[in-house]
């Protein structure tokens, strides 16, 4: 029998937990064949709630879930863990300034890469999802020095997954046949979704995006918007961030960074930049990436465009501003 994969999940017992769970524990994120112990951390004020969603998995009666812990000890959470998905966090409330909101997760996220760092499994991947969510994982990488930078990333893959889904909308085409969009920069609204590599198996083989959607008009401005204030459209809609679409998107991630991407298919990842397509070196960015033996590399030789080269540049000094910004909270 297969040895079960220690997953802590953070900020376990809010929104994006409750629907991230139960995704874990029935196999979507590391496999059908794949047991799991879930390590799930929150803060005190949530402790009792989170007790409760451990009940709850008791109740669901997951054949893959091998054991449960629930805890508000961050040093127990993280020990021995093999995947930790970063969701807890300080979110932003009414009338806070935004460095005050960073100086928050900058202290929260050092700490916890300090535990991470000595108690967790030796090659653990790290994925965080809780906003700011680049600069966080910039910060972690900071206070985990022993970690390979290529295990800690940040989640693009929701963003990634809404321009698929914006593609399949407009050409009434299966999600499943539209491939290769990429996110670049931040996970934030300067992000740049590209469609100019993007591509749609038809009957009669592959076909560009751009030249199946004539209205040029439609992808470089609606298109991006879109995916661009998704986040605020659902809150607006559901009064709630994205919680389903985000924990779909967080097993996808890992799913496809441990077990590889299919042939021919790239996916978005944020990772610690090497300086390719002239993104500076030492930010955690955006890129189109495939992964194999769980290993992500950034594909390379895309051709960047004008409109492109300035979209990308814009979200890269908007994380060079929260990297200074980060500092200036240590
Ligand atoms: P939520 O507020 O429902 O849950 C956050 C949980 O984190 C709470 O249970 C809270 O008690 C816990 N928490 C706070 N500080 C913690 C700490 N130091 N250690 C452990 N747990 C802690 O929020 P929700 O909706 O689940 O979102 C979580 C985060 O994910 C937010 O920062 C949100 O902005 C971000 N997000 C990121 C997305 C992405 O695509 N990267 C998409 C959607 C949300």
């Amino acid at each position: 029998a297969k040895e079960a994969v220690r997953v802590l999940v953070t900020g376990a017992a809010g929104q994006i937990g409750y629907a991230l769970v139960p995704m874990i524990a029935r196999g979507v994120m590391l496999g059908p064949e794949q047991p799991v112990v879930l390590h799930m951390l929150d803060i005190p004020p949530a402790a009792e709630a989170l007790n409760g969603v451990k009940m709850e998995l008791v109740d669901a009666a997951f054949p893959l879930l091998r054991g449960i812990l629930a805890t508000i000890d961050v040093v127990e959470a993280c020990t021995g863990v093999n995947i930790a998905v970063m969701v807890g966090g300080f979110p932003r409330k009414e009338g806070m300034e935004r460095k005050d909101v960073m100086s928050k997760n900058v202290s929260i996220y050092k700490a916890q890469a300090a535990a991470l760092e000595k108690h967790a499994a030796p090659n653990c991947k790290v994925l965080i999802v809780a906003n700011p969510a680049n600069t966080n994982a910039l910060i972690l990488k900071e206070f985990a020095p022993s970690i390979p930078t290529r295990n800690i990333s940040c989640l693009t893959r929701l963003d990634h997954n809404r321009a698929l889904g914006q593609i399949a909308e407009r050409l009434n085409v299966h999600v499943s046949d539209v491939k290769n969009v990429i996110i670049w920069g931040n996970h934030s609204s300067t992000q740049y979704p590209d469609v100019n590599h993007a591509s749609i198996l038809t009957k009669d083989g592959e076909k560009p995006v751009r030249g199946l959607i004539a209205d040029d008009k439609w992808l470089n401005s609606e298109f991006i918007t879109t995916v661009q204030q998704r986040g605020a459209a659902i809150i607006k809609a559901r009064k709630l961030s994205s919680a389903l679409s985000a924990a779909s998107a967080a097993c996808d991630h890992i799913h496809d960074w441990v077990l590889g991407t299919r042939q021919g298919t790239w996916v978005s990842m944020g990772v610690y930049s090497d300086g390719s397509y002239g993104v500076p070196a030492g930010l955690i960015y955006s890129f189109p990436v495939t992964c194999e033996k769980g290993e992500w590399s950034i594909v390379q030789g895309l051709k960047i465009d004008e409109f492109s080269r300035t979209k990308l540049d814009a979200t890269a000094n908007e994380l060079a501003e929260e990297k200074s910004l980060a500092y200036s909270c240590l």
